[in-house]
Parts: structure tokens; sequence; C-alpha cells
């Protein structure tokens, strides 16, 4: 069998955090670059669906590029590039809006909570927020795309471009691989350490339960002894009873390679439990802000690696989004 093509994308909406790495990244950079012909993208568009501040965006492009290197990701051994760098991307969308429908794209959990939120505060919402997924679709399927590792809540969305692909395909002639969804085998699903029952979400404005991938030791320390735990005192993993002692397990099953309900065991107070999952943490990040400190200070070598990312991105894709407009009715 040919070897399986991965794709997966992160959005420059916030700095990166120690769930997007324990949720997805990890893997990329550990496992899933090695097991197939993968390619990862900063999917910078869809940073534009919600107000913006350019020179952020501009910045935060470079550094999540810049961080994905420095957990490990080799431009000899994936492609790494930008979205906006290559074209197919927003050529292939408005054949995926041609092929969506408008109720598919309203029932989007991320879209309904986002313009809820949005609306509350008396602002409105951006038509790109809508179409967000037509354009992920493309992203997906314009490299012909086996597999989608991604955190969990991404999962509609890839089953969006499943349908799109599956509905493309009958209508039009095969032209599209009909791609999965993947979760990280060591599922961690890292919550808000102030807010044990939201994600750990790189967006969010409260910033005291969130720990970025570049905090400095001391500051990754201080945001997990000070963690929400539960009013009991005794350590039990139970997610749904006990979420913030469950999360601290959680993290430190993922940083530790063990299995929570083992550590549970282990503890009989939250100080230790606390202290041992800050190390575990500021262990792991280590040598990827090492790295990252010697990456951010050679751009030029990290926007060359794009560049060629891109170059070689493009040569992919172009094929096959050309053999979509042929196959739509486009003269080619
Ligand atoms: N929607 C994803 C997120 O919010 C980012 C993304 C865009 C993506 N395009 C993608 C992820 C394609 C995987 C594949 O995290």
């Amino acid at each position: 069998m040919a070897q399986q093509r991965i794709f997966s994308g992160v959005k420059p909406t916030g700095h990166l955090t120690l769930g997007n790495y324990l949720g997805a990244m990890r893997q990329w950079a550990q496992e899933d670059q090695y097991r197939a012909d993968a390619l990862f993208c900063v999917v910078d568009l869809h940073a534009l669906t919600v107000d913006h501040d350019p020179a952020r965006v501009r910045r935060l492009t470079r550094q999540a590029a810049t961080l994905l290197m420095a957990t490990g990701l080799d431009p000899e051994t994936c492609t790494l590039f930008v979205q906006s760098h290559v074209d197919e991307h927003t050529r292939l969308a408005y054949l995926m809006e041609c092929t969506a429908t408008d109720g598919e794209m309203r029932r989007m959990i991320q879209y309904k909570e986002k313009a809820a939120r949005e609306r509350e505060r008396g602002g409105s919402v951006r038509l790109s927020l809508l179409t967000y997924p037509a354009l992920m679709a493309a992203d997906i399927l314009a490299y012909g795309t086996d597999e989608v590792p991604v955190g969990e809540d991404q999962t509609q969305h890839v089953e969006l471009t499943r349908d799109l692909a599956v509905r493309f395909n009958q209508r039009y002639g095969h032209t599209f691989v009909v791609p999965r969804a993947t979760n990280p085998k060591v599922a961690a699903r890292v919550m808000d350490l102030q807010d044990p029952m939201s994600k750990m979400g790189k967006s969010h404005a409260r910033t005291a339960g969130i720990v970025y991938l570049l905090d400095e030791p001391e500051v990754v320390r201080k945001k997990v002894m000070r963690a929400v735990t539960d009013a009991a005192s005794d350590v039990v993993y139970d997610r749904a009873e006990r979420p913030g002692v469950a999360n601290l397990l959680d993290v430190l099953a993922a940083c530790t390679g063990r299995d929570p309900r083992g550590l549970a065991e282990e503890y009989d107070s939250y100080g230790a439990l606390k202290k041992d999952t800050a190390e575990a943490v500021v262990e792991m990040l280590r040598p990827v802000q090492e790295r990252h400190g010697e990456l951010a200070a050679d751009p030029s070598y990290v926007d060359g690696v794009l560049r060629a990312g891109a170059e070689r991105a493009r040569t992919m894709a172009r094929p096959r989004v050309d053999a979509a407009y042929r196959a739509v009715g486009l003269l080619g």
C-alpha cells in the first residue's frame, strides 16, 4: 500500500499552549511525521475569521512555525508551511463553498459557540467564520489526505470534510480521497487550570489557567501550583466529579507516560501532586524552549524552511485542485 498522507494545521490566534502540545503537536513530531507522508500547516487565513491585529497575526504565524520545528518537526522529514503561501487552499475553498449547504455550516458547534459569544458582546460575526469549514476542507482535500490527526474538538469539521468529499466525488467523478480524523493515542484533553470544565484554549482572554509553551519555568510552576482543585482533599481520578484534580493527573500522566489512575494512588495531598506535575511540565518543555531560542535567533533559516515547504506543498496540491476545477465545468 502506498504511504498514507497526513495533514494537520494550527491556527495562529494565540500563543501555543500545553493543551495544543499534549492534544496534538507532540504526536505530530514524535510519531506522525515518521510513519506517513506528512504535511503540517500554520493556517493563517483561519486567523482572520475574528477581530485580529495584523502585526500580531504575523508574529504568531512565525512563532507557531518556529515552535513546530522546536517540538521536533523536521523539514527533511515532513512538509512544514504557511497556508497563505499556497494559493490552492483558497482556490479549492470556493469549490467547497459550492458543495456545502448553508445549513451544514450553521450546524458546526464551533461556529455556533463563537458566533453566540460575539453577538453577546454586541459585535458582528464575519462571514468567514461561517464558511471556515469550507476552507478547512480545502486544506485537507487538496493534498489527497488520508488522515487528519487533530484534537477532539476538530472531529466535527473533519466529518463535514468527509461528507463534502463524498458528495463532490458523486457529483463530478472521483477527485478526492475521503479522509478520516484521528485523535492522539495518549489522549490528553488538557483543561484550563482555573476552569477545569473548559478546554485550555490559546484564544482565551484569561490566562492564569493556561500554560503556554514558552512560559518561563517559574511561571509554569506558579500556574500549576495555583490550579483550582476541589473541596475534598484526597487524590482520586474522577473526571466528572473532581475535574480539577483529574486534569492535573492527566497532565502528569501525559508528561510521564503513566496512567492517571495509577498515579492517583501514589498521592495523598494536592500539594505534592501539583509540585510533581509542575516539575514534569517544566522538564518536558525545557528542550522545546531551548530549541525555540536557537531557531528564533535565526529567522532567515525559518523563512527558508517555510518557502521550501510552500513550494513542495504547491506541487502536491496543484494537480488535484486543477482536476477539481475541470470536473465542475470550468474551462481548464
Ligand atoms: N480548525 C483547526 C483548529 O481550529 C485548524 C485547522 C484548519 C486544521 N485547517 C485544518 C486542522 C486542516 C487540521 C486540518 O484547530
